[in-house]
């Protein structure tokens, strides 16, 4: 018999997966893909490229607009507006997952990788790509890794051995290891947003900062900063992430073609980094704003020392198992 009532709510229930499933929707599904750096930066390629194969391959089903710079969402809202699916893709830097994860720390310690492919290495072996999926629970799926590359730091003086930062405070992204790291030598350390770097250290706020070349030269870091001490003393990498609810609503060809082209864009992303980063050093070098300081192997050596003892403090947080994953990776052997 026709229960009015039972209609009604049947009803409600199908258009509730509707809206919920942009599968059944015949608009195109937006996904909006927000970053905090430049458009000239690996990532900035990266988020276009990714728009561009996505409209050519998936037109009228698939539409991506791509935020650069912090103009939709920033450092300190946009993981949040990713979990409320107010946007469906960012590329945080891993330091930045701290709140979901305390596993993706491994890649804050300083001198664990020795160079960028090291840290690929890692990133391609089991454990890994088991951290991509650590923050499942707090709905957030890791797609791939990214690379930027090996982080420089920069200050007010010139920094040849750890000594040289006492007494200095550094900008740094919100990672209890990154605050343990300049604690280590001396120095203080104040989290900011990366879009306040820039004014934090031309206004004096911090003194230093640590950075990839193409992060530095992209924000014109090396105007406010006299000395860039090429450390490479540890990395600063990214997961493309999204919202598991809204990943999975995908249906599944849509969804096999996103991940197809994620895979193709992954791997020129990871191909370039590391010439983009050479390319922007070059430019600094040329700008003649900032002095570069190349260490010395006893120089490097010594910073190595003074921070390495940050591994052991965190050694229960992160997991022993996924630092020593790490320690594998590294062509040379270390004491
Ligand atoms: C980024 O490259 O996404 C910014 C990293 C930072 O906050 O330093």
């Amino acid at each position: 018999m026709f229960n009015p009532v039972r209609a009604l709510a049947t009803c409600a229930l199908a258009l509730a997966a509707f809206s919920a499933n942009p599968a059944l929707a015949d608009e195109p599904i937006l996904i909006k893909f927000s970053h905090v750096v430049a458009d000239g930066t690996p990532k900035g390629q990266g988020a276009l490229l990714f728009k561009q194969l996505v409209e050519e391959r998936l037109a009228g089903k698939v539409t991506v607009e791509v935020y650069p710079n912090s103009s939709l969402y920033g450092d300190a809202n946009e993981l949040e507006a990713l979990q409320k699916d107010e946007v469906q893709l960012l590329a945080p830097s891993l330091a930045k997952f701290e709140q979901y994860t305390k596993q993706l720390q491994v890649f804050d310690l300083p001198f664990l990788f020795d160079d960028i492919e090291a840290v690929n290495r890692f990133q391609k072996r089991s454990k890994g790509r088991q951290l991509l999926r650590s923050m499942e629970d707090h709905n957030i799926v890791g797609l791939a890794y990214w690379h930027n590359g090996m982080k420089q730091l920069s200050a007010t003086r010139a920094l040849h051995t750890p000594g040289d930062a006492n007494g200095l405070s550094f900008r740094i992204q919100p990672s209890a290891v990154l605050e343990a790291q300049f604690r280590q030598i001396g120095a203080s350390s104040q989290k900011l947003p990366f879009a306040e770097v820039f004014n934090a250290l031309k206004s004096g706020q911090v003194q230093g900062a640590e950075n990839p070349w193409s992060n530095i030269y992209s924000k014109q870091l090396h105007e406010v900063q006299p000395f860039i001490s090429e450390t490479n003393h540890g990395v600063l990498d990214y997961m493309l992430v999204s919202n598991s609810r809204f990943w999975y609503s995908i249906p599944h060809h849509i969804r096999t073609e996103l991940e197809a082209i994620i895979d193709e864009v992954t791997y020129v992303v990871n191909q370039q980094a590391e010439a983009a980063n050479q390319t922007d050093r070059q430019r600094i070098i040329d700008s003649g704003r900032s002095q570069v300081i190349t260490l010395t192997g006893e120089e490097r050596e010594a910073w190595r020392n003074a921070m390495r003892p940050v591994w052991q403090q965190f050694e229960s947080v992160i997991g022993s198992d996924v630092i020593k994953a790490a320690q594998t990776v590294n062509r040379k052997q270390h004491k």
